[in-house]
């Protein structure tokens, strides 16, 4: 008799999470398993909602952003220990595959007692601990880049400063990488609070310079050294329910205030999230799956599969639950936009 296991991919969507279903029903596809994808991440397991899964049916998706199991940022296994354990015994599975984010493992360290959980790290925000990066950063990075790249162009056509907001929570790889890829002007990331006469002092040398368009990228949960991240919004239920938002706007129009240098924003929002994988994200979660295929084939439950020194590898289930990973203030990828002669 087949074994069946269950794939569940949880918390905010991230490019590569097609890749993981296909690359892990893939590997596992034959004579000892039977796969399936519960739908909405916990929701599913909760409403029994449940899809079979073949090699035929995944087919291919591997190229598309989103989850074709669909996702959920809200349901959570708090308060619900008993009726989840209940509804995941109904599901007769020999383990579970959860695919998600730090609300996630949270979520399943509750009801973790007696379960069999292969976990797979994700988040655009590359912050998620005990791995050295997370599938859909690197997709984030190439929407950055590539938007800076094509703002450039009319900034320098029309001499204005672009802020350009970037997602990120409170972790700034996104706007550092993506701002590092395109050569911005100016990077502004939360773990290094920025002074305003800094940089406004730099902007006004590169407009005495000549300079037509000045590119500036921040991450949305910035601020300034003694100032508050702006918060757009909450959303009740959410693991983390801040949503960052608005410093975009209010720092464009600051700069056209104090310099003179036309200034427009741009917030990139979820289009981070929604480009097709690149080829990087969808090396990384090919090879992830075929690590937790290889996982289940073995019996080797409850630990993570990471990256770690170049390689994908296993960790404990636990080290994915420590506190976020954010960047270091003098990191090297700071250095090299120091050394870049960027602002940061
Ligand atoms: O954590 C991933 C992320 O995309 C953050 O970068 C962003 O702040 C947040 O999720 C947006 O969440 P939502 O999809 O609820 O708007």
């Amino acid at each position: 008799m087949k074994k069946r296991i269950g794939i569940l991919t949880g918390g905010g969507d991230a490019p590569g999470l097609n890749g993981i279903i296909e690359s892990v029903v893939r590997s596992l596809a034959g004579a000892d398993f039977e796969v399936i994808g519960i739908e909405d991440g916990f929701e599913g397991v909760f409403e029994s909602r449940t899809v079979s899964l073949t090699a035929a049916s995944v087919a291919g998706v591997h190229q598309r952003a989103g989850t074709m199991l669909g996702s959920s940022n809200k349901s959570s296994t708090q308060g619900r220990v008993e009726e989840f354990q209940k509804k995941f015994a109904q599901l007769k599975l020999e383990g579970l595959i959860a695919v998600g984010g730090d609300g996630t493992f949270q979520s399943l360290s509750r009801v973790i007692q007696g379960l069999k959980i292969i976990g797979v790290p994700k988040t655009i925000d590359n912050d998620l601990a005990g791995t050295d990066v997370t599938f859909g950063f690197d997709t984030a990075c190439a929407v950055v880049a590539e938007s800076i790249d094509a703002l450039r162009s009319t900034a320098e056509a029309h001499k204005r400063v672009f802020v350009v907001e970037t997602m990120g929570r409170t972790a700034g790889w996104i706007a550092l990488g993506g701002g590092l890829a395109s050569y911005a002007d100016a990077i502004l990331i939360p773990e290094r609070p920025f002074s305003r006469a800094d940089l406004l002092a730099f902007l006004k040398k590169k407009q005495a310079s000549g300079q037509r368009g000045f590119m500036l990228v921040a991450s949305e949960g910035v601020a300034a050294e003694n100032e508050m991240a702006s918060i757009a919004f909450k959303v009740e239920g959410s693991h983390q329910k801040e949503r960052y938002g608005g410093f975009s706007e209010t720092l464009a129009r600051w700069i056209e205030d104090e310099t003179g240098w036309e200034s427009r924003h741009m917030v990139l929002g979820h289009l981070q999230r929604a480009r097709h994988p690149t080829t990087t994200d969808r090396f990384l979660t090919l090879n992830m799956g075929v690590e937790a295929a290889k996982m289940v084939r073995e019996g080797d439950w409850n630990k993570a599969v990471v990256y770690r020194d170049g390689r994908v590898t296993r960790a404990p289930l636990q080290d994915l639950m420590k506190p976020a990973r954010l960047v270091e203030p003098d990191h090297r990828w700071v250095k090299h936009a120091q050394e870049l002669g960027i602002f940061i």
